[in-house]
């Protein structure tokens, strides 16, 4: 079966039921009513659970990247396991990055390390622009994944050019960002001749992802946090508008997620998101209020909650779901990724959990 004339034919034509286009995450992110709230959780597929584990043992990170059977495999273990309303293709923010050429390794314990940071023209030249053939275990892993997947959609993704920036910048992970900071206001031309080479090259990247099947795109802005709206406006968001833009025909929805974000919410919906990740700091009423009535919202439960005894989670849970229902639609997340220690049997009572307070008796098609 060809997949990629399925998925565009779906989307020339509208969903049919069973379609991963008329799943309850999909018409969440439209703002469209559905059975039940969706519930993903960023770093679903990883180190939490055991049968990750295992894969990964004897392959280095970036490896596992590059190929499509251990990609598909450790995209679905989560799916199975919490049952799920979306999966999110397991890579890593650097592997579009690296396949442009730059020298970089994923640390155990560190994260991505950038051989030669970048501090010139010509390395901000160096990176190539990418395509298909760049990142062709990608495509064939998104091709694998939508048969497999069926109805349950697949979240394609990409880091944002602000934080993949800073890794370029830094040569590493820096919890000020002092680097890119410095670049961003003693040299603004480099700057944005950075960012502009990484949206370009981040747009070709999601580009794949969609005409390979994936249901929406995730735009990683992780660290975006660190920066003032006013520098966030005048440095990052024209960059980040060129990604989500450039998507913008492309049929799917687009998220768009940071850190520490709650006073960039509404300028990061401005960027082109049809949903906005929100962190745990900012209640989802809140956000909504500061997004406005044309966008869902994503999250946004503190992942350090899930180490707290049940009866809290599950008072937890009840007050996420109470608060986004002010919001045009709700996709049930964390307010960022699955911690390492989490056990993962509270996720799927989670999962559960959300699924029966939310459940509609008709569907939600009234
Ligand atoms: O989570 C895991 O344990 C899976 C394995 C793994 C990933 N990246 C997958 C990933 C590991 C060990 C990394 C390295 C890495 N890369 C780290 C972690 C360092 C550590 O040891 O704790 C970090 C911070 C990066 C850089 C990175 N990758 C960022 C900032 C993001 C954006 C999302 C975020 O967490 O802020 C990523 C994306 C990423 N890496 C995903 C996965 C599975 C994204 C998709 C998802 O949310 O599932």
């Amino acid at each position: 079966m060809s997949t990629d004339t399925t998925g565009t034919a779906a989307r020339d034509e509208g969903p049919r039921p069973g379609d991963p286009a008329d799943s309850p995450f999909v018409r969440a992110c439209r703002r469209e009513p559905g059975p039940h709230t969706p519930v993903w959780f960023m770093r679903q597929a990883g180190r939490s659970l055991p049968e990750y584990r295992k894969i990964r043992s004897e392959v280095a990170m970036l490896e596992s990247c590059r190929r499509p059977d251990l990609i598909t495999e450790i995209t679905l273990q989560p799916v199975r396991r919490h049952k799920v309303d979306a999966a999110i293709l397991f890579s890593d923010i650097v592997v579009p990055v690296a396949a442009a050429g730059v020298a970089l390794d994923i640390v155990p314990g560190t994260g991505p390390v950038v051989t030669d940071p970048v501090t010139t023209r010509a390395d901000v030249e160096r990176i190539r622009l990418i395509d298909r053939d760049d990142v062709h275990y990608v495509d064939e892993a998104v091709r694998m994944l939508v048969d497999e997947l069926g109805g349950t959609p697949l979240i394609g993704f990409a880091g944002a050019p602000f934080t993949l920036a800073s890794y370029l910048v830094e040569g590493g992970p820096s919890r000020t960002h002092v680097r890119t900071k410095a670049l961003m206001y003693g040299d603004p031309d480099l700057w944005h001749a950075l960012a502009g080479r990484l949206a370009e090259m981040t747009l070709a990247f999601l580009k794949v992802q969609i005409d390979a099947g994936v249901s929406a795109v995730q735009l990683f802005d992780s660290w975006a946090g660190a920066l003032s709206e006013a520098d966030y406006r005048r440095y990052v968001l024209p960059h980040s508008r060129a990604v989500l833009a450039g998507l913008a025909d492309a049929g799917v929805p687009r998220i768009h997620f940071g850190v520490g974000t709650g006073e960039l919410i509404a300028a990061m919906g401005e960027a082109g998101a049809d949903v906005v990740g929100v962190d745990w700091r900012t209640p989802l009423d809140v956000a909504t209020r500061r997004i406005g009535p044309e966008r869902a919202v994503q999250g946004n439960l503190d992942p350090c909650l899930l180490f707290a005894p049940w009866p809290v989670i599950e008072a937890e849970v009840r007050r996420v779901l109470a608060q986004g229902r002010a919001a045009p639609g709700h996709i049930f997340n964390l307010g960022h990724g699955v911690l390492p220690e989490t056990d993962p049997e509270v996720l799927t009572r989670v999962v559960a959990l959300v699924h029966e307070l939310t459940v509609r008796p008709d569907g939600g098609r009234s």
